[in-house]
């Protein structure tokens, strides 16, 4: 079977794709898989790139790849300053891109422009999962926990004051359309506040202020099979150092001690079955298929909240999609065997 690997992306994600694609790469069973790595350059070129001794190449220039509207997984090389030439057609696409252009949606409708089977989510549940408003919107339809927001577009924020009154203090900012903590600040006062909404628009022009969860962080991995059962992994806890303030971008990727994770989390019996419940209602309110790892924060009073959800979550060696999937029972090799069978089905 031959599994086009789409890595990289041109989102701000771009480097935790290839810690993800990596792992992805050696999970692939060779025996089963004939793995082509696709590395996606930061302006969007998709570009051959080969693995050797656990290391994707990306390259900044070279061999371009198209994949072929309606070609069923025809793919077409062109060499730099070569003559155009087919490859073997891919049988699937499973992209590990991250943020926008890869788990939004755009790569998902590529693929069915493409007539190619998908690893993953799909075009709506990428698209909704992706956009904290929009997701917060009909997890609320839903009936479903989630964190006091407002939206924020560019050139319409409220003063500090106003976002006080409904959210108190301190709260967060965030670029609506992100992943890893991209562009998201903790506000305490308005000094902070102008410095945060400077830096998140920086990476979206769609804002949210969400009100502070002084809660547990804790996260579930949804799998579904071809027949479209859910299967809900047990909890992972990811809990940040206490240097980070919160579960930012350096305490995830940058600093080896940023967090723990505790896989499985500690969690009375009641509520672990209560929240993966919400999980997988959130997966379906979201219209998510494939695969979503949800997250939650718990509180002290052991009532929960819906942070978000990714539907391409991160497979790096500190992510716990794959890590709470083991705990419960599933192998890397067979959470992919599973991924390619729900595509493929
Ligand atoms: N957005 C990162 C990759 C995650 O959710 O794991
Ligand atoms: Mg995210």
């Amino acid at each position: 079977l031959r599994i086009g690997v789409l890595f990289g992306g041109r989102s701000a994600e771009h480097e935790v794709s290839l810690l993800s694609a990596a792992n992805v790469m050696a999970a692939l069973d060779p025996a089963k898989y004939d793995a082509v790595p696709i590395f996606v350059t930061r302006e969007g070129l998709w570009l051959l790139s080969s693995f050797e001794g656990g290391a994707l190449a990306t390259p900044s220039s070279g061999t371009q790849l198209c994949l072929v509207p309606g070609g069923h997984g025809r793919m077409l090389a062109i060499p730099a300053g070569g003559t155009p030439h087919d490859l073997p057609a891919i049988d699937i696409l499973f992209p590990v891109l991250h943020g926008l252009h890869g788990e939004d949606g755009a790569v998902q409708g590529l693929a069915e422009v493409a007539r190619v089977p998908l690893a993953g989510c799909g075009i709506l549940g990428s698209a909704t999962a992706l956009d904290k408003d929009i997701a917060k919107r009909l997890l609320k339809a839903a009936g479903l926990p989630v964190a006091r927001s407002v939206a924020i577009d560019e050139g319409a924020a409220p003063s500090l004051t106003e976002l006080e009154e409904q959210l108190g203090l301190p709260l967060f900012i965030k670029p609506a359309r992100q992943g890893s903590s991209v562009g998201v600040a903790k506000v305490n006062a308005s000094q902070e506040f102008d410095r945060a909404l400077t830096e998140a628009f920086q990476h979206d022009r769609k804002l949210l202020a969400e009100e502070f969860v002084r809660g547990r962080e804790i996260e579930f991995s949804v799998l579904e099979s071809p027949a479209g059962e859910l299967f809900v992994s047990r909890p992972g806890e990811i809990v940040p150092a206490e240097s980070h303030g919160f579960y930012n971008y350096n305490a995830k990727y940058i600093d080896e001690d940023g967090a723990a994770l505790i896989v499985p989390a500690e969690l009375p019996p009641e509520v672990e079955e209560a929240m993966r419940g919400t999980a997988a209602k959130a997966f379906r309110a979201l219209g998510c298929d494939g695969m979503a790892r949800v997250d939650f924060f718990l509180m002290p009073d052991l009532n929960f909240l819906i942070n978000e959800l990714n539907t391409i979550p991160g497979f790096t060696n500190i992510s716990m999609y794959a890590k709470a999937m083991a705990a419960s029972g599933v192998s890397y090799p067979e959470v992919i065997d599973r991924l390619v069978a729900h595509g493929l089905a």
